[in-house]
């Protein structure tokens, strides 16, 4: 049913990708965990100086766990939603205690840190530690919803249904930048309110397309 999306989704991404800090091969384990906990509720554009500061301050767990926790609030700056940062310092401090001062590579331990869901503990498996597992955030399961299900939008809370299909398209091999790939098209083609069919890598195999882009039917929904 998805058959073919692969390759031309990766050839757009080698051509397309935005080069990253956090996306780098030197970018370590907490770095990543960092830019992800400040990429959930922030654009890239605004999360790019902050994160080179924390970064450039507190270079690995112990530095911040080393902190008092309104440390990382004042260095939030205005990321919004500041609670993340606490998050981030309770983390620093669970790490360090816990696992030696390294980030845990297995989802479940990742899992069990404060503030870290399901998507935050697959998106660092995966790109810190070349895990594979299905890294649904908002931009993966649009572009998802679309191209297989031919839906304008996903369901408003993440399903079994699109976790079984995420699950069914990894690739055997390099399934990070797979990963990485579908959220980078989810975020500069296939976006929320005016996607750019023209410049889609699948736009000839995407089944809303060849739907003719019927407009969402579900319930109410923000994105
Ligand atoms: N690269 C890796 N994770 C990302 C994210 N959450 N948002 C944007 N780019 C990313």
């Amino acid at each position: 049913m998805a058959i073919g999306l692969h390759q031309p989704i990766l050839d757009w991404y080698a051509a397309n990708a935005r080069d990253l800090p956090w996306r780098r091969p030197e970018a370590s384990p907490w770095a990543v965990l960092v830019s992800e906990i400040m990429l959930q509720q922030t654009p890239v554009v605004r999360v790019l100086p902050i994160w080179a500061e924390w970064m450039a301050r507190w270079p690995t767990p112990a530095a911040l766990a080393a902190e008092p926790p309104g440390e990382a609030v004042r260095h939030w700056g205005r990321l919004g939603y500041p609670r993340r940062a606490l998050n981030l310092h309770a983390c620093a401090r669970a790490i360090t205690t816990d696992h030696g001062g390294e980030v845990p590579s297995a989802y479940e331990e990742l899992r069990r840190l404060p503030g870290i869901g399901d998507y935050t503990a697959a998106a660092v498996a995966s790109f810190a530690f070349g895990r594979s597992h299905a890294v649904l955030d908002t931009n993966v399961r649009r572009v998802l919803a679309r191209a297989v299900r031919g839906e304008e939008y996903p369901p408003t809370a993440t399903t079994a249904a699109e976790r079984r299909l995420a699950e069914s398209l990894i690739p055997a091999v390099d399934a990070p930048r797979w990963a990485v790939a579908v959220m980078e098209l989810g975020a500069l083609v296939c976006t929320a309110r005016a996607p750019r069919c023209a410049d889609c890598p699948v736009a000839a195999r995407c089944a809303w397309r060849l739907a003719g882009r019927p407009a969402y039917q579900g319930p109410e929904r923000r994105g």
